[in-house]
């Protein structure tokens, strides 16, 4: 049973790899073996998170830098990867941000700069890196997406939901597409995790205890509750599941 999860032979790359979420997965991730990239335009951020990921469990961690909105910053990124470790088997989109905003007052080009990093970026990367996938005939691809594909609110996200919904019909339709390539395209939808992106929100007097009321399971989420199902869509347990968007909520999306 063990070794259906063992990533030993597996390159990942994880985008957002130094943010909150994806530096919880690269180490998930180098913890069952993988070679993993983390990227991000921030060179500083990467390489301090892959030295301490790298000295906690003496693991091959690379930093490299690249901007998911350009394609040929990403595809400069697929040249490296492949160019220093052979292959990628394994391709983690865990970059994105939130613009919240009430609609009457939405930022017409803070739409686009969220359209343009959560969206366009993970065609980009899946797209890129599809491609060497496809070729192989094997890949691994998670999104990270949200609960708040699916889940609106009143809240002033109208444009971070619309980002989601569309990362998870990316999903699908990815999915769909390179079924016969046996290239497996999945989302997470997590639910507020604690990081940096959620710290000034959380900060807001009486918001934990009101979004509390909606999580059946009774606390807030914590990034490594988003590893574990990463660590099985990346794997070989997951060879007959595509096009699905596991939720990690603690219940949220199971009562409404
Ligand atoms: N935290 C939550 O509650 C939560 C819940 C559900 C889903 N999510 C999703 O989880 C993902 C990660 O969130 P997080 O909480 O880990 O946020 P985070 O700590 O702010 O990390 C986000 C990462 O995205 C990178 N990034 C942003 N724009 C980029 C670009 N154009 N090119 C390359 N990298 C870029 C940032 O690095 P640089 O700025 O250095 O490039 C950063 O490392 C996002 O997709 C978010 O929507 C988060």
């Amino acid at each position: 049973m063990g070794a259906m999860f063992d990533l030993s032979q597996r390159v990942a790359v994880v985008t957002g790899g130094a943010g909150g979420i994806g530096s919880a997965i690269a180490r998930g991730l180098a913890a069952q073996g993988a070679k993993v990239v983390i990227t991000s335009r921030n060179i500083e951020s990467l390489k301090k998170t892959a030295e301490e990921i790298a000295t906690e469990l003496d693991a091959e961690i690379l930093p490299l830098v690249a901007d998911v909105t350009n394609e040929a910053s990403v595809a400069a990124l697929v040249q490296q990867v492949v160019k220093q470790l052979g292959t990628v088997d394994i391709l983690v989109n865990a970059h994105g941000f939130n613009v919240k905003a009430m609609a009457l007052d939405f930022p017409i080009n803070e739409w686009q700069r969220l359209f343009d990093a959560n969206v366009k970026g993970t065609m980009i990367t899946c797209k890129e890196f599809g491609r060497v996938m496809v070729e192989k005939r094997y890949g691994k691809i998670v999104n990270v997406s949200s609960v708040r594909g699916v889940r609106a609110n009143a809240g002033g996200n109208s444009g971070y939901c619309a980002t989601k919904a569309a990362v998870d019909m990316i999903t699908r339709c990815l999915a769909a597409e390179w079924a016969p390539y046996k290239v497996n395209v999945n989302a997470v939808g997590p639910a507020l995790i604690a990081t940096k992106f959620t710290e000034k929100q959380m900060q807001e007097p009486g918001r934990t205890e009101k979004y509390l009321r909606n999580i059946p399971w009774g606390r807030l989420g914590l990034a490594n509750d988003v590893v574990g199902a990463v660590v099985f869509l990346a794997s070989d347990a997951a060879e007959f599941v595509t096009g699905q968007i596991i939720y990690v909520d603690g219940g949220l999306t199971a009562i409404g």
